[in-house]
């Protein structure tokens, strides 16, 4: 029998054991690559000495193909809790130091069971992916475990927040686990996620693509949008991480965290006053529009390269958490098409599951026109977002910065889809369309009449512009509730926030509703 100081040594060379992974020259393979390993990047993510971790001593049960002779410590994931900015998450990491981040029956199960502890007690799960997927010598048996986890990921879809950074391959259908998280965060020129690799994708439709073109992080954050944010290496990532989190709650029983807030609450920016342009069809960049009214000019895009004619992101006023949902006139004239409607139903969505206020500010001129948006389903797409929006039960806040013509103006969070609390901007135009578009069709047998067709649509125009392109028809019925100025946005917008604190709205018992997908 050992004596019990043998036991003792016995553990910690078992610990500096599991602390190696898959030994000193993998670790030394993936720094070469400029990748950090799964515990020097919980390192990065956890406050100091915070990290608790769980099951280090698992290890695979096959035998097959070899695997009897090679057994490692925790299994290629390494698992447990800690603390961000002292609030409690729960992590994975993946070792690609051991059978390449490889995916076995025993590593789902440590990761499920970090899920369901966090489940239990209502905190984050942040995933870092690095990973050859499925390990291969496991067979159906990995499957299972990714099945495992992907039922685990939808149970706590609205119930906790949950992150993934991909830190390395994310391929087959191991790419599903990230994509039913909240968010999910890639490292530029070392990540990849791909349903089929290039390989599989020559051999089918004889494409040529590489792995970064395919699936990298610029790929995914400017092309399919399935990434929301891209880093420039790990740290920023794991910063990105840590900065997504400070707006969320750790629950949706919880309201995000209040933040000490130094910028003054009655603040007011008189350059708002003259950011819309006179002339309607000149672009302003809404980004300006967001920074000078929220706390301290901060504000966290998310998914910045996409859709870029629909700005999604975090930010605060008064220190409270917003989602913020606005169009960008400098692109598209901020028109919504099947990628931004997507892109911003998902966005009300997160919001509304986590207990953060929204806050929409509006220029929309109306959907996209084309043969290209019609077919590829913007009615079935731009369904997403006005349904986000009908369901959401968060304060709801709007701004009408300036258009706010047709459907769109009812998607947009207006008081019909019970908008608690609607501004509009007194350069505000709320009609069903433009002039020119109206005149057109209203008076095309007047115009064709008339001596001068050109000099009458004009005049029919500025007759038109002056009787429905502003805000007090829709403020004369109570869809507006107020009409302010740009300057005096900040301080109206914290008080509606502060009058809707305690907001409490139900939709009616069901087993879910049928959004449009
Ligand atoms: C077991 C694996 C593995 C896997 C890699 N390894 N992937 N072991 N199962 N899936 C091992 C390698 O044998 C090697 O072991 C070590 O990890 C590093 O791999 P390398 O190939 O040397 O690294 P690299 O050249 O960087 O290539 C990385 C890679 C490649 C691109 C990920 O390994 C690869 O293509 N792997 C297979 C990927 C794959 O097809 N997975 C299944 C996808 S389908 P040693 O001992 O040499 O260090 C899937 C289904 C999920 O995942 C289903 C969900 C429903």
């Amino acid at each position: 029998m050992p004596t019990n100081r043998e036991r003792i040594e016995q553990l910690q060379q078992l610990r500096a054991e599991a602390l190696l992974g898959g030994g000193p020259a993998r670790i030394e393979r993936q720094h070469a690559w400029g990748k950090l390993t799964a515990r020097e990047r919980l390192d990065l993510l956890l406050d100091a000495g915070s990290f608790v971790e769980l099951d280090a001593f698992v290890v695979h049960r096959s035998n097959e193909f070899g695997l009897d002779r090679q057994r490692f410590l925790g299994d290629g994931v390494v698992t447990g809790h800690g603390t961000i900015d002292g609030r409690l998450v729960f992590v994975f990491s993946q070792d690609f130091t051991v059978f390449g981040g490889s995916l076995s029956e025993a590593y789902a199960e440590k990761i499920c069971k970090i899920m369901d502890l966090a489940m239990r007690v209502g905190a984050p799960v942040i995933g870092l992916n690095d990973s050859g997927g499925a390990r291969i010598q496991e067979g159906v048996a990995s499957l299972g475990g990714y099945a495992e986890i992907f039922l685990r990921n939808v149970m706590a879809s609205g119930v906790i927040p949950q992150l993934s950074v991909i830190m390395g391959p994310c391929a087959g259908g191991a790419v599903y686990s990230p994509a039913m998280t909240d968010f999910t965060i890639m490292v530029e020129g070392t990540s990849y996620m791909f349903v089929t690799g290039p390989n599989v994708v020559k051999s089918v439709t004889h494409e040529d693509v590489d792995s970064e073109r395919l699936g990298g992080a610029l790929t995914h954050t400017t092309v399919s949008g399935v990434a929301h944010l891209a880093a420039r290496d790990e740290a920023e990532s794991i910063d990105l991480v840590r900065r997504v989190l400070s707006y969320l709650p750790q629950n949706n029983l919880e309201d995000p965290p209040l933040v000490e807030c130094r910028d003054p609450v009655e603040r007011r920016d008189p350059e708002l006053d003259a950011i819309v342009p006179d002339d309607a069809h000149k672009p302003y960049d809404m980004n300006d529009v967001i920074r000078r009214v929220v706390d301290d000019g901060a504000f966290l895009e998310i998914q910045p390269g996409w859709a870029q004619n629909m700005i999604t992101g975090f930010a605060r006023l008064g220190g409270r958490s917003v989602g913020i949902v606005a169009q960008q006139p400098a692109v598209l004239a901020g028109a919504l098409d099947i990628n931004a409607s997507t892109k911003a139903a998902r966005f009300v969505r997160t919001c509304d599951c986590f207990n953060i206020p929204l806050v929409t500010f509006v220029d929309v001129p109306g959907f996209l026109p084309g043969v290209g948006q019609e077919h590829g389903g913007i009615i079935r797409h731009g369904a997403k977002l006005l349904y986000a929006y009908c369901e959401a039960t968060v304060p709801k806040l709007t701004v009408i910065t300036r258009k706010a013509y047709g459907g769109a103006y009812d998607v947009m969070s207006s008081k019909h889809v019970r908008g608690d609390m609607n501004f509009a901007w007194p350069m505000a135009e709320i009609a069903v369309m433009g002039a020119e578009g109206a005149v057109n069709i209203i008076f095309r047998e007047q115009i064709a009449a008339a001596a001068d067709p050109a000099l009458e649509r004009a005049r029919l125009v500025a007759e038109y512009e002056a009787q429905f392109n502003n805000p007090y028809i829709a403020a004369a019925r109570g869809y507006i509730d107020d009409v302010i100025l740009p300057s005096e946005t900040r301080p109206r917008l914290i008080r509606a926030l502060e009058m809707l604190r305690d907001k409490r709205q139900t939709n009616p018992a069901k087993k879910h509703g049928n959004i449009p997908l």
